[in-house]
């Protein structure tokens, strides 16, 4: 059978590739014999009861034909819900984000996509994932609407400002894939462009312990040429993302109201409260995830937690995305 993604040579670079595919040429094929019956119904009916052939004045009277429309009814009932349901496995795997995924941090912005690994690694319009293993790119926008589009994965989000919104793969093929920005963000949109580089598992962890190293390197140079202090200052952006929140949480006084355990200060403690279900002033729940994390800091009133007065300060356009990354990658780190 003839395969679209085939025709268009491209490649299934992820495990959810081939059944976004199989899907589409089950819709393609539906489409084309549809259209095929239409077309051929539409001749023979135009040419049996052309005028002439049967006389006008003798047209009959024809009320329906219950058997007939009810089969028709049902058949085309099926048809959708076999493709409604299709659809709906193949969503629920790709919002699901699978627990021990690899994490990554995307920012967009007018016009460059920046990556940030859990090491502190940061890398613009080139990103790096290891073969095999679950990736999950925790993603938002320093500026206007963005889209994480890499088609050899069959994967596209949104990506937007003041707010997380999640891309998971596993790549199956190694390679180079591009990546483009599928939402018109401006002037030069459609050079918003980055590389994603998939390596070999093996090949992935050398890469990263290659860069590690050489942080370390660095630093140590830094101590035998300028100090101590120097070598302080030149850290800041070779620390890993949780250590930099960890710094962020004590530098911006964070540490006066909050505790990183469950105990209760001023504010709630927060250790073991990212995935948990926090019960909110005013009724209802919430699951703390990243973005009620987010939330919570910039419009800190919005969401109150029970029991607590509504007095921690808004953060909202005092800290940077990086910073709020940070934070974020930080509370999640702490357990009870
Ligand atoms: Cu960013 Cu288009």
């Amino acid at each position: 059978m003839l395969l679209v993604s085939s025709v268009l040579q491209m490649r299934q670079g992820s495990t959810i590739a081939s059944s976004i595919d199989s899907l589409f040429d089950f819709l393609f094929w539906v489409s084309v014999v549809g259209l095929f019956a239409v077309t051929v119904a539409t001749v023979w009916f135009a040419w049996r009861y052309r005028r002439g052939r049967i006389a006008a004045d003798a047209t009959p009277y024809i009320d329906g034909h219950t058997p007939s429309e009810l089969t028709v009814a049902g058949l085309l009932f099926v048809l959708v819900m076999v493709i409604f349901y299709w659809g709906w496995v193949g969503y629920e795997r790709i919002v699901n984000v699978p627990a021990n995924a690899m994490e990554i941090n995307v920012t967009g912005r007018q016009w460059q996509w920046l990556f940030e690994y859990p090491n502190g690694r940061k890398m613009a319009g080139e990103l790096v994932v290891p073969l095999g293993r679950p990736v999950h790119l925790l993603m938002t926008s320093t500026d206007v609407l963005h889209s994480f589009y890499v088609p050899g994965f069959r994967l596209k989000q949104d990506v937007i400002p003041n707010s997380y919104t999640s891309l998971w793969f596993e790549p199956t093929e190694t390679g180079e894939f591009q990546v483009f920005c599928a939402e018109y963000c401006g002037t030069a949109h459609s050079q918003m462009l980055a590389k994603l580089h998939v390596l070999e598992a093996k090949e992935y962890d050398r890469w990263q312990t290659r860069w590690e190293y050489k942080q370390k390197l660095g630093d140590d140079n830094t101590v035998a040429s300028g100090g101590v202090g120097a070598a302080n200052a030149s850290a800041g952006n070779t620390v890993s993302l949780v250590d930099r929140g960890k710094k962020f949480f004590n530098d911006k006084g964070c540490t006066s109201c909050h505790s990183s355990t469950d105990a209760r200060m001023v504010g709630p403690g927060l250790g073991g409260v990212f995935g948990s279900e926090v019960s909110l002033e005013g009724g209802g729940t919430v699951t703390a995830d990243e973005n009620y994390l987010r939330e919570s800091i910039m419009q800190s009133t919005k969401k109150v937690v029970r029991g607590f007065p509504p007095i921690m300060p808004i953060y909202q356009g005092t800290l940077t995305d990086d910073e709020i990354n940070a934070l974020v990658a930080y509370i999640k780190s702490l357990g009870n």
